[in-house]
This record gives structure tokens, C-alpha cells and sequence, in this order.
């Protein structure tokens, strides 16, 4: 898979990226991750990518010149640009899946008050990683191919991908490592007892008390679905 990230602070970006396991696909060329300064596409002295938005107000606005210039330089026919924003529809799993799709993806990092607004016919979707206001796209960037750069095959083993949070909306069940017991906490003892179809059910029992305790809006969601699929 292909992103391309235009962002006026790569390093942001790259850094985060370039630990672990996003950091090991990068290095085996499963995924393969590209900047684009916007100011390099300057041509002023200052170099300057932002400016003070018409009608007034607070804050810088960046400007739509740089900003198509950087993106030009990258887009192909089967580039899917994202712009990254406050206002687009809110990231989850299933947006995460959907990107996997795309052959090529061009995440555009707004920063300082935002972008100018005609970029946005540039772009074919805006996501936003949640309600809240970060200071610039970049760690919506991270996020965003954190989360789909460990679908891509090869990345983590396929039965981790299957197993987690979020496969048919349940949130996943508690996990246990070593030690056994660890400040008087016990692990549960069915966990020890190697009766894998109690686990299962153990765990299954589990995902749905918690999901249902603490994310009703998806506890909500899963029994649409089972209905969907009684249909
Ligand atoms: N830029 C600023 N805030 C953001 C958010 N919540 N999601 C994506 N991009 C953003």
C-alpha cells in the first residue's frame, strides 16, 4: 500500500511511524509512506503557506496555492484524497477497512486554523479522527495509518487482526499475561484450565458485558446486526 502525506511537518508524522510495527512494515516495503512540503510549492522569500482568513477573525488560514500544488505533484487517476479535518466524517474500524481498498491514498494535513475551503475540490473525502480539535492533521495522520497499515497483509499475524475489538462491534475481552497471581490479583482460574470452548464462551460472555456496560451506541449496533443477519 501507498500514502502519500502532505503536511508542513513531515517529521510528525514519519517519526511515530517508524517504530515498531508500522516501523518493521515500512522497512519490509509493505507500506510505503511519502511527504509533500506544501512549502516547497511556494515561490515567494518567506516561503509562505498561510495567510489571514477574508472576513476576519483569529489564527492563520492555509492557503489553497501551496496546498494544490502539493497534492498535484502526487495525485494519479487511482489516488484517493482524504483531507484531514474536525469536520469530516468521523474515523472508525469500518472507515479503516474501507481505505484498505484504496491502491493509493493522499492524507492532506490542515494546520494553524485550517484549510482554505476551495481545496475541498481536490478531494474526494474529509475525516476527522474524532470531537476534538488537535493543533494540526499530523497525528490524525498517525492514527489513520496506524490503523489500516496493520491490515495490510503481512503486517500482524491474520488471526490477531480477526480476534480484536470492534469484529462485529463487540469491544474485545479482558487479557491476562504472567504472572499468575500479581499483587493477590488473580488471573481467572478458567483461563488456566486449558478448556478451550469454556474460554470461548468465557470471552465471548465477557465482550458483550463490557461492551454493553461501557459503549451502548455499539452494544445497540451489534443487535442490529445479529437482527440483519436473522433476515
Ligand atoms: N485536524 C484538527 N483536528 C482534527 C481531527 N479531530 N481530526 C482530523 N484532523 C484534524
Amino acid at each position: 500500500m501507498k500514502i502519500d502525506v502532505v503536511t508542513l511537518f513531515p517529521e510528525m508524522v514519519d517519526k511515530p511511524l517508524s517504530l515498531s510495527i508500522i516501523g518493521r512494515a515500512r522497512e519490509k516495503g509493505l507500506l510505503k509512506i511519502n511527504f509533500v512540503n506544501p512549502r516547497d510549492f511556494t515561490e515567494d522569500k518567506h516561503r509562505t503557506v498561510d495567510s489571514k482568513p477574508y472576513g476576519g477573525g483569529s489564527g492563520m488560514v492555509m492557503m489553497v496555492e501551496p496546498l494544490y500544488k502539493a497534492i498535484s505533484k502526487v495525485k494519479k487517476r487511482n489516488s484517493y484524497v482524504v483531507l484531514l479535518t474536525p469536520r469530516g466524517r468521523v474515523f472508525n474500524q469500518s472507515v479503516a477497512k474501507e481505505l484498505l481498498t484504496k491502491k493509493h491514498i493522499v492524507l492532506v494535513c490542515g494546520h494553524y486554523e485550517g484549510f482554505d475551503e476551495r481545496i475541498s475540490y481536490y478531494a474526494d473525502d474529509e475525516i476527522s479522527i474524532g470531537d476534538f480539535v488537535l493543533s494540526g492533521g499530523e497525528p490524525a495522520a498517525v492514527c489513520i495509518i496506524d490503523s489500516v497499515g496493520r491490515l495490510v497483509d503481512g503486517v500482524i499475524k491474520k488471526e490477531s487482526r480477526e480476534e480484536e475489538s470492534f469484529k462485529d462491534y463487540l469491544l474485545e475481552f479482558p487479557q491476562y499475561a504472567r504472572p499468575a497471581v500479581w499483587k493477590g490479583k488473580k488471573v481467572p482460574d478458567l483461563l488456566l484450565s486449558g478448556d478451550h470452548n469454556k474460554i470461548k464462551k468465557w470471552r465471548f460472555e465477557k465482550s458483550l458485558e463490557i461492551t454493553k456496560k461501557r459503549r451502548p451506541d455499539l452494544y445497540e449496533k451489534y443487535r442490529d446486526f445479529l437482527r440483519r443477519k436473522d433476515e
